[in-house]
């Protein structure tokens, strides 16, 4: 039994034949009445999955550092424009806020733009920040012009990829098709001739060979960074993904936080891929950004402190907070956790000082 989304697209494709992947996952997360991302609150024990800002304050404590730092090598322009790309519950910019409200003069500077489609997590993130009156947006294209500092921690991983596959023709699109004509069952198909985007992807690959594009993220890249050239800024991206573009498929689907068939139950079902920084940072270098990274989230973390952070919390903690404390901190920087897989990609103007975080050695563990 797949869900009524799941049957409009079959009926769509019965109608006008086979769709992109990257169209399947727009609609299954976008579709404005049924997608994932317009539903009721994915996040959470409850949810689907569980983000960094969500299993601990530090996370938010140490962006909200980094960003106050940033602000002041930006040379404090006020007003500054704070933007979160997906910002869920609003628990990171919660924390952020609160952790630099004794920063002269930041709160007063900051103008909170927040890009969610998600009415339900809206309602939450105005109860979070209602002393902070953010101003909510469509898309990042409707956020106003000027200085700005962006967060996007597990955005980029939601835009809708492209697929391919080598063939002895050359790379043809994967597409999502009918099991049969009357059926309502879908299921992955290949573009009957190469497609014009095979020209990006490596030529030497062997028949049989899969990979992925993201049109959707590489534009939003192009976009922020033309900004930050333009504007003044930095923004810190943040997600699951690969350094070096390459080959191999990466589309993966969730559901009460266990992984499911891509094409299961659309619209009830997360679906997210990898990544791709390179083709990220250099859409955003050609726009005129400056890249730093990608590092490994745990590494970032540390160098901001994350350790000390957390000595300073257990200090005032029971001896079971303490643990939680130390479980979390585990979860956000171990190498087997997500400190290696998720990436931090820094954007910024070429006019201030380099940010912590991407050179300087791991402080020594307290
Ligand atoms: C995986 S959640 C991450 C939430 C938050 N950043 C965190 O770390 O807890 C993705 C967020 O992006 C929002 N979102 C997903 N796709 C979007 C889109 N195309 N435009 C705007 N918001 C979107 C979701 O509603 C949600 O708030």
């Amino acid at each position: 039994m797949t869900s009524e989304l799941g049957r409009l697209i079959a009926r769509r494709i019965a109608l006008a034949g086979p769709i992109p992947v990257a169209d399947f996952m727009a609609e299954a997360l976008g579709h404005p009445r049924l997608g994932y991302y317009r539903k009721a609150l994915p996040l959470g024990q409850a949810g689907d999955f569980t983000t960094a800002p969500e299993i601990s304050q530090m996370f938010g404590e140490l962006l909200g550092a980094w960003l106050a730092e940033r602000w002041q090598a930006m040379g404090r322009p006020s007003p500054c424009l704070l933007v979160e790309l997906g910002p869920g519950r609003g628990v990171l910019l919660v924390d952020a806020l609160r952790a630099t409200r004794a920063v002269p003069g930041f709160h007063a500077a900051l103008q909170i733009h927040l890009v969610e489609i998600n009415e339900a997590l809206r309602d939450l993130q105005r109860t979070a920040l209602t002393a902070h009156t953010p101003v909510w947006h469509e898309r990042f294209d409707d956020v106003p012009a000027g200085p700005m500092l962006l967060i996007a921690n597990e955005f980029f991983d939601a835009l809708p990829v492209r697929q391919f596959q080598r063939t002895p023709a050359g790379w043809a699109e994967r597409m999502i098709g009918l099991a049969d004509r009357d059926d309502e069952t879908l299921r992955f198909a290949l573009a009957p001739g190469p497609s014009p985007f095979g020209a990006l992807l490596p030529q030497a690959a062997e028949p049989g060979a899969a990979a992925e594009l993201s049109p959707a993220a590489t534009s939003l890249a192009t976009a922020i960074g033309a900004r930050l050239a333009e504007n003044g800024g930095w923004a810190l991206l943040i997600d699951y993904g690969r350094d070096a573009s390459g080959l191999g498929l990466s589309l993966q689907a969730v559901r009460s936080h266990r992984g499911v068939d891509v094409l299961d139950r659309p619209g009830e079902t997360d679906l997210s891929a990898h990544v791709d920084f390179e083709a990220v940072a250099a859409a955003a270098t050609v726009a005129g950004a400056r890249i730093l990274g990608p590092v490994g989230q745990g590494c970032f973390l540390r160098r901001l402190g994350i350790q000390w952070r957390a000595e300073t919390l257990k200090a005032r903690a029971t001896p079971s907070q303490a643990l939680a404390i130390d479980a979390a901190l585990d979860r956000l920087i171990a190498p087997d956790q997500m400190g290696t897989l998720f990436r931090v990609l820094a954007l910024g103007d070429r006019a201030s000082t380099l940010p912590d975080g991407f050179s300087d050695p791991p402080p020594d563990t307290p």
